[in-house]
């Protein structure tokens, strides 16, 4: 037998993370990324335009959704086993049929070249620098060829909004599985746009003046549909503009693809904007929608936005390979049931078997581990990350991720828990 004295701990992406930061610190150099949420979002937010943080960190209504997501992760208390013994553990995973480095993804986010311009690429490179799958957006800001292209061999998913031309949806869907897409995200809950005060209190859509519609006029049924509205166009009386509209038409001609000057020239970047507005998301979509997937792509299908059982029953039933319990970080409706409480009553009535991602209010290694605890299989990072972005790009992106995934590690062997399928409830006690 071993002398328990002779064993060695194995470093995992946790301690090596410590000891890269310490090394540094020793030589006066403290991290360009704050490695706690809270400083995280405050120095972010100096760094970012206000129009930026208004998209960025805004919410819907009152707020209340996001405020719900995190207190819902207060209601549970992690109890440490002391004397486990244990040196070795491991925090990878594998989710539909992929293998992944560890139990976390980056959830999509749109219009971040609010934030940078190029934002897709520069966070697939982050993503891919730290070997983490992105989950790229509808509403991206580089094509999904581009960010695709970026990734390397790391996964990616394309999530898709359903647009009202059912034409386009057959198009995107055919680019991100010749991209090579691992999975096909379809988001639920955003058929409109929530009511969301900080951005309207700008008047600010950052669609309007071209951001985050790089997957459309990337896209060749698209072109059609703004080249009919451009013909159609044509004898539309002239406007006098203001200089609101004419920074609106410089940033729409910035976004589009081509030479600025020719785009300037050009009534094709308006038209891309109006053609978009009217196209991006359909209102009436229906599980009848859905149940025409499995038809239309062989991409493993995941349904992003479910927060009722009764929803989560019914996608298992339609044969979907994993959901995704979201409220898009409380973005479309205020007051709503926080994520972690609408997926610990779904694990109960589905069952231990289908793959259930957790997203909305992830801030932390630990916020991760009590998610799988109570019964997530891999937990999706949204608004930290692009926090990341806004302070340090790609760097800034890597060493979001890096923090929190040391910190899932850590927290890990410091409970002794060797594989994140044994993450149980055991670990915890809910707060009276
Ligand atoms: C989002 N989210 C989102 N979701 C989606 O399916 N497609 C999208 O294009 C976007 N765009 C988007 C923009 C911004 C600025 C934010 C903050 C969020 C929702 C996102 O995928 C995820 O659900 C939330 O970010 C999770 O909430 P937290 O953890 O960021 O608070």
């Amino acid at each position: 037998m071993t002398s328990p004295a002779n064993q060695r701990p194995r470093r995992g992406p946790g301690r090596a993370r410590q000891a890269a930061i310490y090394r540094a610190g020793a030589l006066g150099r403290a991290p360009s990324i704050p490695t706690d949420a809270a400083s995280l979002e405050r120095r972010a937010r100096k760094a970012m335009s206000r129009i930026a943080w208004a998209y960025i960190a805004g919410g819907a209504g009152e707020g209340r959704t996001m405020r719900h997501n995190r207190e819902a992760f207060e209601q549970w208390r992690i109890v440490p086993r002391m004397l486990h013994g244990v040196t070795e553990h491991d925090i990878s995973t594998s989710i539909v049929g992929a293998p992944m480095s560890s139990p976390l993804l980056l959830a999509p986010i749109g219009a971040a070249s609010v934030v940078t311009p190029d934002s897709d690429v520069i966070i697939a490179r982050g993503a891919a620098a730290a070997g983490t799958p992105y989950v790229i957006s509808s509403q991206g800001c580089n094509p999904m060829e581009e960010t695709a292209a970026a990734m390397g061999s790391t996964p990616f998913w394309y999530q898709l909004y359903w647009s009202t031309d059912e034409a386009l949806v057959d198009s995107m869907i055919s680019r991100a599985e010749s991209c090579g897409a691992g999975a096909l995200v379809i988001t639920l809950d955003t058929t409109i746009l929530g009511w969301r005060p900080q951005d309207l209190n700008l008047g600010s859509l950052p669609f309007a003046r071209g951001h985050g519609i790089a997957q459309y006029t990337s896209d060749p049924r698209f072109t059609k549909i703004i080249h009919n509205r451009t013909e159609a166009a044509t004898d539309r009386p002239k406007t006098r503009l203001s200089l609101g509209a004419v920074r609106t038409l410089v940033s729409m001609s910035k976004q589009h693809p081509g030479p600025l000057g020719k785009n300037l020239r050009s009534a094709e970047p308006r038209a891309a904007v109006e053609a978009f507005l009217e196209v991006y998301s359909n209102p009436g979509l229906s599980w009848d929608h859905i149940a025409t997937l499995r038809h239309r792509t062989s991409l493993p299908i995941v349904l992003k936005g479910i927060l009722h059982p009764d929803d989560a029953r019914k996608a298992i039933e339609l044969g979907v390979d994993a959901i995704i319990v979201s409220n898009h970080g409380g973005r479309q409706v205020d007051n709503a049931i926080a994520s972690l409480d609408a997926m610990i009553t779904i694990r109960e009535a589905v069952g231990p078997q289908p793959t259930i991602l957790l997203d909305s209010g992830i801030r932390s290694g630990t916020d991760v581990l009590i998610g799988l605890a109570l019964g997530a299989n891999a937990c999706l990072l949204g608004r930290p990350y692009i926090y990341g972005l806004a302070l340090d790009g790609e760097d800034g992106v890597r060493q979001v991720i890096e923090n929190i995934v040391a910190e899932l590690d850590v927290t890990m062997g410091l409970l002794g828990v060797r594989t994140v399928q044994d993450l149980s409830r055991d670990l915890l006690t809910p707060v009276l």
